[in-house]
C-alpha cells in the first residue's frame, strides 16, 4: 500500500520550486484511480473525455454536470491522496458567472475535488476570476480545446504560427492574473510551452503533447494502454496493450464456452450429498 500524505496545492508548488515534474492522468473510475495512485501519480484529471473513452460519444460536448460528478465521485473513492480536477463539460461554466460558480461548487462539494478546469483563453479570465474569488481553486486549459473543436477545425496543434502562438502566450498570462493557480497546454508546440513556463510567476504550466519544458505532464489514460479503439493520437505513448490483452482474453473466453472448456469444478459450486437427497425428497 502507497503510503503517501495527501497532495495539495502546496505540494505541487513545492515540486516546482524543487524542479520536481509533477505527473498527471486522466482517470474516470474507481479500480483505475486505486491503481493511479498505488503508482505514485501526484494528479487525477476526471476529463469530459470521458464522453468519448467511457460513454463512447464521438465528441466531449454531450457530457452532462451529473456525469462527470458521478464518475468523479468513482475516483476520489479509489484515491483518496491525490491532487484530484474535476474537469467542467461543456456549458456548464460558459453562461455566466453564476453557472461557473455553482457548477465548480458541485465538484467540490459532492466529488470532493481539490481543483476544477476549464477551457478557454482570455475570454474565460473573468469565469476563472469568479471561481478563484468563490475559493476554488481554478485551471486554465489552452491550445487544443476540445470542446471548442468544431472552431478550431479539428483536433490539430495549435500556435504554429507566430501570431497564434502570441495569443496563448498572452492569454497564458491573462488567465494567471486572473486567479487560475495553474494552467494546462495542449498540443502547443514545444517552444511556446517553454516561453510560457518561463513567464508563469505564480502558475504552474502543465503539458499534454506540448513538450518537456512545463512543470509536469499530462497523459490520457486511455491512450497509454490502448483502449480506446477509435485513434491513437500522436503524442501520447504506448505504456503497454491492455486493449490487445483484454480483447485476447475474451476472444478465448468465448471459444472456452462454445467448446465447453469454460467452466471447470473449480469454477463453480456444489450441494453436500446428504442436503443434495434432501432435497430431492422434498421436490417428490
Ligand atoms: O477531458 C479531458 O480529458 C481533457 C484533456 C484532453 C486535457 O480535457
Amino acid at each position: 500500500m502507497l503510503d503517501r500524505n495527501k497532495i495539495t496545492i502546496r505540494t505541487l508548488f513545492d515540486k516546482v520550486t524543487k524542479g520536481e515534474p509533477i505527473s498527471w492522468l486522466t482517470c474516470y473510475d474507481y479500480p483505475t484511480a486505486y491503481f493511479q495512485e498505488q503508482a505514485g501519480i501526484d494528479m487525477i484529471l476526471v476529463g469530459d473525455s470521458l464522453g468519448m473513452t467511457m460513454l463512447g460519444y464521438d465528441t466531449t460536448l454531450p457530457v452532462t454536470m451529473n456525469d462527470m460528478i458521478r464518475h468523479t465521485q468513482a475516483v476520489r473513492r479509489g484515491a483518496a491522496t491525490v491532487f484530484l480536477v474535476g474537469d467542467m463539460p461543456y456549458m456548464s461554466y460558459q453562461p455566466s458567472n453564476e453557472t461557473a460558480i455553482r457548477n465548480a461548487g458541485r465538484f467540490m462539494a459532492e466529488a470532493d475535488c481539490d481543483s476544477i478546469k476549464l477551457e478557454g483563453g482570455g475570454e474565460m479570465a473573468d469565469r476563472i476570476h469568479a471561481i478563484a474569488s468563490a475559493g476554488i481553486p481554478a485551471m486554465g486549459h489552452l491550445g487544443l480545446t476540445p470542446q471548442s473543436v468544431s472552431a478550431l477545425g479539428g483536433y490539430r496543434v495549435q500556435g504554429r504560427g507566430a501570431l497564434q502562438a502570441k495569443k496563448i502566450i498572452d492569454d497564458a498570462k491573462t488567465l494567471e492574473n486572473a486567479g487560475a493557480f495553474c494552467i494546462l497546454l495542449e498540443m502547443v508546440p514545444d517552444r511556446v510551452t517553454k516561453i510560457i513556463t518561463e513567464r508563469a510567476e505564480n502558475c504552474i504550466i502543465m503539458s499534454l503533447g506540448a513538450g518537456p519544458d512545463a512543470h509536469g505532464q499530462l497523459l490520457i489514460y486511455h491512450d497509454m494502454f490502448g483502449l480506446y479503439p477509435k485513434f491513437k493520437p500522436r503524442m501520447a505513448k504506448v505504456f503497454g496493450n491492455a486493449g490487445e490483452v483484454i480483447l485476447n482474453g475474451l476472444t478465448q473466453y468465448a471459444n472456452e464456452v462454445n467448446d465447453k472448456v469454460f467452466p471447470q469444478s473449480e469454477n463453480w459450486f456444489t450441494i453436500k450429498d446428504d442436503e443434495y437427497e434432501e432435497l430431492l425428497d422434498l421436490l417428490k
